[in-house]
């Protein structure tokens, strides 16, 4: 198993390309199951859950062609995928391919859309908290789905197509949000979704939908109107920036000091996060090819942070921004509010020096000096890369094992880091 070691104490500069968005890539190739044309998405990263996700597909009949460099492209920029589901094979997902990744289960929504049934198994992915799928089935069953849950399968009938319907999220999810609109999209009348998610991929994958013929009203607020059309086309769409990987970095410059421009970074999807960490000591500024992030020598400030769903502080940057704060001058707080054991990198970051005090939802860390590096485990996508940034920062040499939950959303990690002065390798078992 490949692990990643990293040498300390550089600060970083330069300047980081990003990657086009793990979290929208995956519903938009599952949007591919929704139509027998072929759907074009550019600036699709290099992960090791895209991978995972077109092995899915193919098991449903999607074709799934890499499209040829053009010009101007070089090997770091993302794939464009042509993906082509003129005949859905198979309309079940197996257990050995959906526990290893939770949003493979999103392939419920349009399967049962296009074919009217649809049997998956229930999820895994990252060990953070119980992760229900009883809003996905509430929604799915307000569309007119009958749903059995059955030897670890959900079963969803709608022999006669689906219905639109009226959908009202108790809590805001992301995944559920995603799955609604797409089974809506080919259900026949108007759907309502109330309390819908309001991140930024939910609306690329609108906007994906809408070029594909789908009507869809409000993508982007917290009521999403549907009205259901018979058929969906191809269409060609540019996967939208990470918003995690441009925290991820700009909390690792905050971390480090230096100066760095993330190249294709959008700031207006990253506005709580940019306070934040100009709070923290940051200096942050928009320019021509994306965020500018700078600190200079100068100590870092304690915050509280809450997560919550977007536009709030999002869950995806708070195992970062708690190696961060390690080392700020003072005590900060963060709160946890969307998944309940999302803190296994307390644990390992300990072993750096660091002292956090866990209490519930809330962390308490008090910050010290300096971090020494140690050797660390990678629990799951977020904390792995939190290692990392208090790597980058600790005294002498950290080593992270484990780095397979590294590779599933974040994409040349050690290139990019590496480019802009930090000492990292990546160690092949
Ligand atoms: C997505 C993101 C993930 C991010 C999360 C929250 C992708 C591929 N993953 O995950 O990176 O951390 O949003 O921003 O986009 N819940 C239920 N019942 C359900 C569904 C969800 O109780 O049927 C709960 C979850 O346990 C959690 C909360 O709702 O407490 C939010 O989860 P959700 O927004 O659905 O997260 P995901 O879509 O899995």
């Amino acid at each position: 198993m490949d692990r990643i070691r990293i040498v300390g104490g550089t600060p970083l500069n330069g300047t980081i390309a990003i990657s086009g968005a793990k979290n929208a890539a995956l519903p938009l190739m599952i949007a591919s199951l929704l139509t027998p044309d072929t759907l074009v998405l550019d600036n699709v990263p290099r992960l090791a859950d895209v991978q995972l996700l077109k092995r899915i597909l193919g098991n449903h009949g999607v074709d799934c062609m890499i499209a040829g460099k053009r010009a101007g492209q070089n090997g770091l920029s993302g794939e464009t995928l042509e993906l082509t589901a003129g005949e859905i094979v198979d309309t079940v997902a197996p257990y050995e391919l959906v526990s290893r990744m939770r949003a493979s289960f999103w392939v419920i929504g349009p399967l049962l859309a296009r074919m009217g049934e649809a049997r998956v198994s229930l999820p895994g992915g990252c060990a953070i908290g119980t992760r229900p799928v009883d809003l996905f089935i509430s929604a799915l069953r307000d569309l007119g789905a009958e749903i059995d849950i059955d030897g670890g399968y959900v079963i969803a009938r709608a022999p006669r197509g689906l219905r639109g319907g009226r959908v009202s999220f108790p809590k805001v999810t992301v995944g559920a949000t995603h799955v609604a609109l797409m089974a809506a999209a080919l259900a026949r009348g108007e759907t309502v979704i109330e309390n819908a998610a309001r991140e930024p991929e939910i609306s690329d994958l609108a906007a994906c939908l809408i070029k594909m013929g789908a009507k869809i009203y409000g993508a982007g607020t917290s009521t999403i109107r549907i009205e259901g059309v018979d058929r969906l086309t191809g269409a060609r769409h540019p996967v939208m920036p990470d918003r995690i990987e441009t925290g991820t970095y700009a909390m690792a410059v905050a971390m480090t000091g230096g100066d760095v421009v993330l190249e294709g970074a959008t700031p207006d999807i990253l506005q709580r996060p940019i306070e934040i960490l100009t709070e923290v000591g940051a200096e942050i500024t928009a320019t021509n090819h994306g965020l500018r992030v700078k600190r200079n020598g100068k100590g870092l400030s304690p915050v509280e942070v809450t997560t919550e769903p977007f536009p709030g502080f999002p869950t995806d940057l708070q195992a970062q921004l708690m190696a961060l704060v390690c080392r700020a001058n003072g005590t900060s707080r963060i709160r946890e509010t969307i998944f309940e054991n999302r803190f296994m990198h307390v644990q390992e970051l300990a072993r750096l020096g660091a002292d956090i005090h866990l209490d519930g939802q809330m962390a308490t860390i008090n910050g010290i000096d300096r971090l020494k590096g140690a050797q660390v485990m990678a629990t799951d996508l977020r904390a792995s890369v939190s290692l990392v940034i208090a790597g980058l920062a600790a005294e002498g040499e950290t080593v992270v094992n484990r780095v397979y939950h590294l590779d599933r959303g974040f994409e040349r990690i050690e290139d990019k880091l590496g480019a802009c002065g930090a000492t990292i390798e990546r160690l092949s078992a």
